[in-house]
């Protein structure tokens, strides 16, 4: 490790090269990271200074290394000491792996056999491949709950906590029909769009009802490889969605793929039922229609979907900001078909996944 303070003209810096890896840390953004006790409280490691409040001129007069540690003296007269690692350490990616129907195995795991370190490997199959697959669960009316309750809160819905799906005369929704529902992510016209979705078989129909279920984040990729263009304007036209029934009025501008700042896909959307196209010129409307045409056909397409067809005490995960998921037409002539479906809020299910990683070895 190389380190030194670098003045120009303009600027005070601190310069590290750790492992071939050149790193530059400015007075305040080191002031900040500071784990001194004036700086962040001990028990709960947050911040106790304002820091939009440190002094703009604030520089780094010089500087100590012993062994894995630096020592800083800034302009100030302060003195804090930092842990190399700590400050190159950057953050950590999360394996994905992507998919399509020549995935190896479903990742599938027995509810009967439940434990923490079950438990800790369906959350991160979850985290890999956005969706996972539990038997046994019991096929009782709120059985989810069964899992749910270890992971956290089901998120409340203006349809209440767990919901049926199943086929009313007064249908509110396309899933309380026979009908054949297309590959979707569910209600991007909510903001936040829930985190994952339980769906939950107790009885299943004789014939059809298949749950089909695609990887987003492979179509996305897929599109990206063959037009950019296109997978420019997916990530950046707003389009709208909207629910509306005598009760409730919900909508959210967004795109159907979302990155975040380095461009990593981190939400894929799309809603055939729901969204309404918003008004803007032709040329742009044309050019998002055009991708979004691209984008729905691979999502269509047989070699991009995977079928399971559940039985009573099968339970689905899915990850709603990547994998999109659709039902085959069913007929049951004595209407038992009985589907019960929950959804958890993304922070509830990363977090209890990130405590069990730590935790549970
Ligand atoms: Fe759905």
């Amino acid at each position: 490790m190389k380190c030194s303070i670098i003045n120009n003209q303009n600027s005070n810096y601190l310069k590290i090269i750790h492992k071939n890896r050149s790193y530059n840390f400015s007075p305040t953004w080191l002031l900040e990271h500071s784990t001194e006790l004036c700086i962040r409280d001990k028990q709960t490691n947050q911040l106790l200074i304002e820091a939009a409040e440190i002094d703009q001129d604030l520089k780094i007069d010089k500087f100590k290394s012993i062994k894995d540690k630096l020592i800083v003296r800034f302009s100030d007269k302060s003195e804090h000491s930092y842990l190399v690692k700590d400050l190159v350490s950057s953050r950590q990616k999360v394996k994905k792996t992507l998919w399509n129907n020549s995935i190896k195995e479903i990742p599938e795991f027995n509810f009967k056999k439940l434990n923490d370190q079950l438990l800790k490997e369906i959350l991160n199959a979850i985290d890999e491949f956005g969706f996972c697959l539990i038997r046994n669960m019991p096929t009782t009316r709120n059985g989810i709950h069964a899992l749910t309750k270890h992971i956290g809160p089901i998120k409340e819905t203006n349809w209440g906590n767990i919901a049926d799906i199943k086929n009313i005369k007064k249908a509110y929704d396309l899933t309380m029909t026979e009908r054949a529902l297309e590959n979707h992510t569910d209600n991007p016209y909510r903001f936040p769009t829930q985190g994952y979705i339980f769906l939950h078989c107790i009885k299943n129909s004789k014939v059809g009802g298949e749950n089909t279920l695609v990887d987003g984040f492979n179509i996305a990729k897929q599109i990206k490889k063959k037009s950019i263009e296109k997978y420019n304007i997916l990530r950046d036209f707003k389009t709208f969605f909207q629910y509306k029934d005598k009760d409730t009025l919900l909508d959210n501008y967004c795109s159907l793929i979302e990155t975040d700042h380095e461009d990593n896909v981190v939400q894929v959307r799309f809603n055939n039922r729901t969204e309404i196209i918003p008004y803007d010129n032709i040329k742009r409307i044309n050019r998002y229609t055009d991708a979004r045409r691209e984008f729905w056909k691979l999502i269509k397409s047989k070699s991009n979907n995977i079928v399971i067809k559940q039985k009573p005490g099968d339970m689905i995960i899915m990850d709603n900001y990547r994998v999109l998921h659709g039902r085959a037409k069913y007929k049951d002539v004595d209407n038992q078909r009985y589907f019960r479906q929950g959804y958890l809020d993304r922070d509830i299910l990363q977090s209890k996944l990130k405590i069990m990683n730590e935790i549970v070895t």
